[in-house]
């Protein structure tokens, strides 16, 4: 395909590690031809080849085709590198002269991969361009500082380039695990029967990290955990998890309603809800307050008051600097008698791609009792299946120029996150209830145990 990507944010962190490599893949997969062109936009002062050396480890790094790079040098003559400073609007129009020159293509993708603060302004002064007809923008949460800024930063972007050109991505929705949920549960009658609350305990679902804050201090102590990570990439999981008819195409609007279902935050119950933690040594990071209650750690007990969930608990945790980055979703379900372990399926969805069931049988030989088993499945481990798998980024972008947004948020779907984790970040905080220290390498503080009983014995 031929396309022109614009790219705010050329230098920064999720050009160099996602955007830059998900390319890489795309052009050696032939979805992106050699007519096609890239503007990285920088605020420093490079020219094309500084510039192309820069991202060449990253690329080498980061994208799953990036161990051979013998077409890497066919691939950067794509690329030109832009300085600018995109909160001058007298800038535009040299960027407009740039585009016009230099990129002709069917298909226009414009990446805002900069800090939120810079969204309103960028598209403000980028729509006003010949060269704005028709593109696409892509761009990431957070969405601005409160609901009612994101508010506003979606009537200028709809205003400015129409809302079917606006694609709001969540990649963990582009993540290999989480587009396999659906197909789990709406081919596999051994699942689907059993997807409700007479046969389901709990669904737990975690995104646990090893990294702390990096570079992004000053953006994270802004948001913390939960705006960070619950409100959109758990929620979006959980939501796929619980939908009602996996096998209708209708599955954002089945989110949308299952969001509508989270039980009413009750601010006296606050404590059974949420516990909120902070790595040490996190005020000493750059660009944090020293005196910051930000959490870095969050656990969450939902409830949804929805026929198929009744009293079926969610729990939700993610933190940085725990003792091991993964991601996954367990199903546990109800065990056969209060001798038995119970049923968990668990799909990992990250650093591998594996799903395990674990199930009773009886012990071997003439041992009385039984044993909890397991049976895997491990994606990525077989190296073709790995390779051959796209990353989130690379998804999501080849989906962008196919206009296909049907694995893209909706803005009703951030409103309504969004203000239901408001509602419990206001009621912890009026309830005084403390961001509980954890030591690193630990996954949370022990406070959460509580919040994730009788289920805490099957987390990992
Ligand atoms: C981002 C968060 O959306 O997701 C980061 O802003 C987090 O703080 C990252 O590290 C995790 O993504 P992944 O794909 O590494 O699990």
């Amino acid at each position: 395909m031929n396309i022109h990507m614009t790219i705010f944010g050329g230098t920064g962190d999720l050009c160099s590690r996602k955007l830059m490599p998900a390319l890489y893949n795309l052009y050696i997969r032939e979805e992106l031809s050699d007519s096609s062109s890239i503007i990285a936009i920088g605020r420093r002062d490079y020219t094309d080849e500084q510039y192309i050396d820069l991202i060449k480890p990253w690329v080498h790094q980061f994208a799953r085709l990036g161990r051979d790079l013998s077409k890497f040098d066919s691939f950067a003559k794509l690329i030109h590198y832009y300085r600018m400073d995109f909160t001058d609007p007298s800038s535009y129009k040299d960027l407009e002269a740039l585009e016009q020159h230099c990129c002709v293509s069917s298909v226009h993708l414009v990446y805002l991969a900069v800090a939120p603060q810079y969204f309103r302004t960028i598209a403000e002064n980028y729509a006003k361009l010949s060269t704005a007809t028709d593109s696409r923008i892509l761009l990431e949460k957070p969405f601005g500082e409160t609901l009612e800024d994101a508010r506003l930063l979606n009537t200028s972007l709809e205003q400015s380039f129409g809302s079917d050109h606006i694609f709001r991505i969540d990649h963990y929705l582009g993540k290999e695990m989480v587009r396999s949920m659906l197909d789990i549960r709406r081919t596999n009658p051994i699942f689907a029967n059993a997807w409700n609350k007479d046969f389901i305990q709990a669904v737990e679902i975690s995104a646990m990290e090893e990294v702390g804050v990096e570079t992004r201090g000053g953006y994270y102590d802004q948001a913390g955990a939960v705006k960070d990570m619950v409100q959109n990439h758990l929620m979006q999981i959980m939501t796929i998890l619980a939908l009602d008819q996996p096998d209708q195409p209708s599955i954002r609007e089945q989110q949308i309603e299952i969001m509508h279902s989270l039980r009413k935050v009750d601010p006296k119950e606050i404590q059974n809800q949420m516990v909120l933690g902070q790595y040490e040594g996190y005020r000493n990071e750059q660009k944090v307050d020293p005196k910051s209650t930000t959490e870095t750690f969050a656990a969450l007990r939902l409830y949804l008051d929805h026929p198929r969930w009744q009293g079926v608990p969610f729990l939700l945790r993610t933190g940085k600097k725990c003792k091991e980055r993964f991601s996954e979703a367990a199903i546990l379900f109800k065990p056969a008698n209060e001798h038995t372990a119970p049923d968990v399926l668990r799909i990992r969805i990250q650093p591998t791609e594996e799903i395990h069931l674990e199930f009773n049988v009886k012990n071997p030989g003439d041992q009385a009792g039984l044993q909890s088993v397991q049976l895997s499945f491990c994606q990525s481990c077989n190296d073709i299946f790995h390779q051959n798998t796209p990353e989130a980024y690379e998804r999501m972008l080849l989906a962008c120029a196919n206009n296909d947004s049907s694995w893209f948020t909706s803005f009703e779907a951030i409103e309504t996150s969004w203000s239901y984790i408001q509602q419990l970040k206001d009621a912890y905080r009026s309830s005084n209830l403390p961001v509980y220290p954890y030591p690193q390498n630990e996954n949370g503080p022990r406070e959460a145990d509580r919040l994730l009983e009788p289920f805490s014995s099957h987390w990992l």
